[in-house]
């Protein structure tokens, strides 16, 4: 396996790198500036430089790779296209790129709440929504995949046991990227994790469970 990690330089893509290095699988991260990833990244990962907005080079950009790990997002701004091309048309390009390469597996990483059109959040130049036209494009594009669908992001780690459900059905809750970033990877080692969307939160009363029955209790 070698993994290709779009979004390696933000702050889940980053945890998303460690927990593969972790694992000792080898990483292809696509960063849009080199000398910024070589600070925030591990060595032995191999950066190519790219954006998900330029089609044409992401096929090249994939190189060996045989999973793709996206964790790319938009950075609020003034700029009221930025979600739909970021969010929408960046992913939509990355899985074209990875159909024509034959990928294996695609871990996205999305939004609790994708669903819901009225949500406080799609102010945001409709955020929600186009990331929900992503997680549709995957879906649709005949490639495994995992969506997963975290609650608020917090970087500080903490104790607390994973709650994972099924699409629509958490609407409120936080959980520390670095758990985000295992999800996605052991996503890639459970067969249970195939072709599912799971929504993820983390909770101090929530009882404690292996990646394997999280997967597994998921429709
Ligand atoms: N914040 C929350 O509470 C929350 C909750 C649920 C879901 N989410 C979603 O979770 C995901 C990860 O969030 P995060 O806060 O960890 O992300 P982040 O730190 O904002 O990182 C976003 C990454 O996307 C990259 N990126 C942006 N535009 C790109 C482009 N055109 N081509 C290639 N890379 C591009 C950025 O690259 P640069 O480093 O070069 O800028 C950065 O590496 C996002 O999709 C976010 O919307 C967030």
């Amino acid at each position: 396996m070698k993994a290709f990690v779009a979004g390696a330089t933000g702050q889940t893509g980053r945890r998303i790198v460690q927990e593969l290095v972790a694992r000792k699988i080898p990483v292809r991260a696509l960063v849009r500036d080199i000398p910024k990833a070589r600070n925030i990244l591990p060595a032995e990962v191999e950066l190519v430089q790219g954006d998900v907005l330029d089609r044409q080079n992401l096929t090249a950009a994939l190189g060996d790779a045989t999973v793709v790990l996206c964790a790319t997002g938009a950075k609020p701004s003034f700029d009221p296209t930025g979600p739909y091309k970021i969010d929408y048309e960046g992913t939509k390009n990355l899985v074209d790129a990875a159909k024509a390469k034959g990928i294996e597996h695609f871990v996205l990483v999305s939004s609790l709440a994708v669903s819901k059109f009225f949500h406080p959040l799609n102010l945001f130049w409709l955020i929600l929504f186009w990331k929900k036209q992503a997680e549709e494009y995957l879906q649709k594009s005949g490639l495994t995949y995992t969506i997963v669908r975290p609650g608020g992001l917090r970087n500080e780690d903490n104790s607390n046991p994973i709650v994972m459900q099924s699409a629509d059905t958490l609407f409120e809750g936080s959980i520390p990227r670095q758990k985000v970033a295992q999800v996605c990877v052991e996503a890639l080692f459970e067969p249970a994790a195939r072709n599912k969307i799971v929504e993820i939160i983390a909770k101090p009363d929530a009882t404690a469970k292996s990646f394997a029955q999280l997967f597994a209790s998921v429709a």
